[in-house]
């Protein structure tokens, strides 16, 4: 087994990789060497990560994970594909959470969408080795008053990356999850300006402060690697020590 982080000679798709943590995976991967592409939620997503210059030379896609016959047109279209990553979410906070038309469409995004991509890449990722990293959330283990859609998406993802895990590891497909914490991107802007919210994180975080989406992307590299050949179904968390207290 080579002891070194590359991902040379793999390709990959990241969902929601024109922002936040997914664009970081795609700096990442790149540098690691993997051909990679990108999607966004809008041309209009896609267009602003194109004009990224660490973007340059990543192939970006427009991909609603919601919509089921894109996402079937999508990988169809593709010749082949070691990596998938499911980086596609939304998040909030409040009444929205609690009304049942946005309770459903976050599940269809952060959950129906997870497993509608995983559906189509199978065939491409069987017997190749190829690997599934679904983006969870240390709200995959925590409840929260203010977030019951979201939290119990990403209880969902993480219990779906565990049963494919089971389901596909003998079609060589190895399926694991990360869990970050309090990450650094768009999805988190209004909790940074939230003194009361961003105390009551701090007080649970061991490194006391947010995390950087390149430190996720990292974590999310070393899954894809061929020094993870082992490890199948584990949601790990990256997220400065908030569930250790
Ligand atoms: P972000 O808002 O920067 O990125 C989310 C991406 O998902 C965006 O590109 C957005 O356009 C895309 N997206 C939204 N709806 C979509 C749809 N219907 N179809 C396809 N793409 C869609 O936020 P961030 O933080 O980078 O989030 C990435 C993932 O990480 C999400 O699943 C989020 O729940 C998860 N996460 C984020 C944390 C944080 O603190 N930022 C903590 C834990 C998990």
């Amino acid at each position: 087994m080579p002891i070194q982080l590359t991902l040379v000679g793999k390709s990959a798709l990241i969902t929601g990789g024109a922002s936040g943590i997914g664009r970081a995976m795609a700096h990442v991967f790149r540098a690691l060497g993997a051909n990679v592409i990108v999607t966004g939620v809008s041309e209009q997503e896609v267009q602003s990560a194109a004009a990224d210059p660490a973007l340059v030379g990543i192939e970006l896609r427009v991909l609603d994970v919601t919509d089921a016959d894109q996402v079937t047109r999508l990988f169809d279209r593709l010749a082949g594909l070691d990596i998938l990553v499911n980086a596609a979410g939304i998040g909030s906070q409040g009444p929205a959470e609690f009304a049942l038309a946005s309770f459903e469409r976050t599940l269809d995004i952060n959950l129906s969408g997870s497993m509608r991509t995983c559906v189509a890449a199978r065939p491409l990722l069987e017997s190749g080795g190829g690997t599934i990293i679904n983006v969870a959330s240390v709200m995959s283990f925590l409840g929260s008053a203010a977030s019951p859609a979201y939290c119990s998406s990403k209880g969902g993802v993480a219990q779906l990356t565990r049963s494919l895990a089971l389901a596909w590891s003998a079609a060589g497909i190895r399926v694991n999850a990360v869990a970050p914490g309090w990450i650094d991107t768009p999805m988190t802007v209004a909790l940074k300006g939230d003194t009361e919210k961003n105390g009551k994180w701090m007080a649970h975080s061991a490194m006391k402060r947010c995390g950087q989406p390149e430190e996720v992307a990292a974590g999310i590299a070393f899954l894809c690697s061929p020094l993870t050949s082992f490890i199948t179904g584990i949601i790990m968390p990256i997220d400065g020590g908030c569930l250790a207290s």
